[in-house]
């Protein structure tokens, strides 16, 4: 990089159509079969490079560390170092619409979207599978979100296959106040024996059948199943959604966020406004797609 420039990058927020833990592995991971899907509801990144090698990033949120404990941080200086470019540094600045602590992969979102636009600004000089590899010492969601669309992914979350897209739908989001810790969850889980999985062969055939209310009626998580006080919340949010004509409701990745699937608009909306002035945060959002 000889020039200054400006790239902006839209970080797609994810939700798990089904998330499963098949086993804990030797290296403290957790091996997952997970049904993955992009949505509407996004960061606004900006990235400013310079030539002092000074890689920092700022929010609108105060809490957010813009040192190296930001996964956006940490994607640039890969990306650097993996392209041989120690001098170059970015500046990131993060408008943040993706609530955090939500189990929407905010945080491997600007990743990924990092690792994208600086792609991009350098012409491109790794094909998407060293990309992919890159993201996965980033983070396990970063690989996906690099791609996005309807995906399974298993191992750590960085083993990708094409799936057919969801048909079009609304989903309605709701991330009560409280977070829940993606470590803490993965410990509990691992305290108790899962009687139910998903039915993951059944998503992908009722996905290639593009029958939105079968892949509605396999919504399922097992971080449901952990026992932790607070998913009584999540039920409540559950409830409400399905209350308000929703076809399915679960919560996504290690929440605390839960969404549900509608089919008419009117009723995805209303569904938003009784969970906004109930939890706080609640959105309207749709399935898209990135690369
Ligand atoms: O890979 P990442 O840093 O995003 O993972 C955060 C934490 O989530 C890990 O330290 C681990 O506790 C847990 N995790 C896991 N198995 C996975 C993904 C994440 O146990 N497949």
């Amino acid at each position: 990089m000889t020039e200054s420039i400006t790239v902006a990058e839209k970080a797609y927020a994810k939700i798990n159509i089904s998330l499963d833990v098949t086993r804990k592995r030797a290296d403290g991971y957790h091996d997952m079969v997970m049904v993955m899907q992009t949505v509407s509801l996004c960061d606004d990144l900006q990235l400013l490079l310079n030539r002092e090698g000074r890689t920092f990033a700022r929010t609108n949120l105060s809490f957010i560390p813009g040192d190296d404990q930001n996964l956006a941080v940490k994607a640039a200086k890969a990306f650097f170092s993996a392209v041989s470019d120690p001098e170059t540094g970015a500046e990131i600045t993060i408008k943040k619409n993706i609530p955090v602590g939500a189990g929407m992969a905010g945080g491997s979102a600007d990743a990924a979207a990092v690792l994208r636009a600086l792609n991009r600004a350098y012409d491109s000089p790794l094909s998407v599978a060293q990309l992919l590899s890159l993201g996965e010492t980033v983070g396990s969601d970063v690989p996906y979100c690099i791609v996005g669309g309807t995906k399974l992914a298993q191992g750590r979350g960085e083993i990708l296959s094409e799936l057919p897209a969801l048909p079009e739908c609304l989903i309605t989001v709701c991330k009560p106040s409280f977070s829940i810790s993606t470590p803490d969850l993965f410990r509990r889980l691992d305290r108790v024996s899962l009687r139910c999985h998903p039915d993951t062969e059944g998503i992908i055939t009722a996905l290639q059948q593009q029958n939105l209310k079968q892949v509605c009626r396999r919504l399922y998580n097992v971080f449901e199943d952990t026992g932790d006080r607070r998913l009584r919340t999540v039920a409540a949010i559950k409830s409400c959604l399905l209350d308000h004509g929703a076809e399915g409701a679960v919560m996504t990745g290690t929440g605390s966020a839960v969404f549900g699937i509608f089919q008419a608009p009117d009723k995805a909306e209303a569904a938003a406004v009784q969970l906004r002035k109930e939890y706080g945060f609640a959105c309207v959002t749709r399935p898209v797609n990135i690369l």
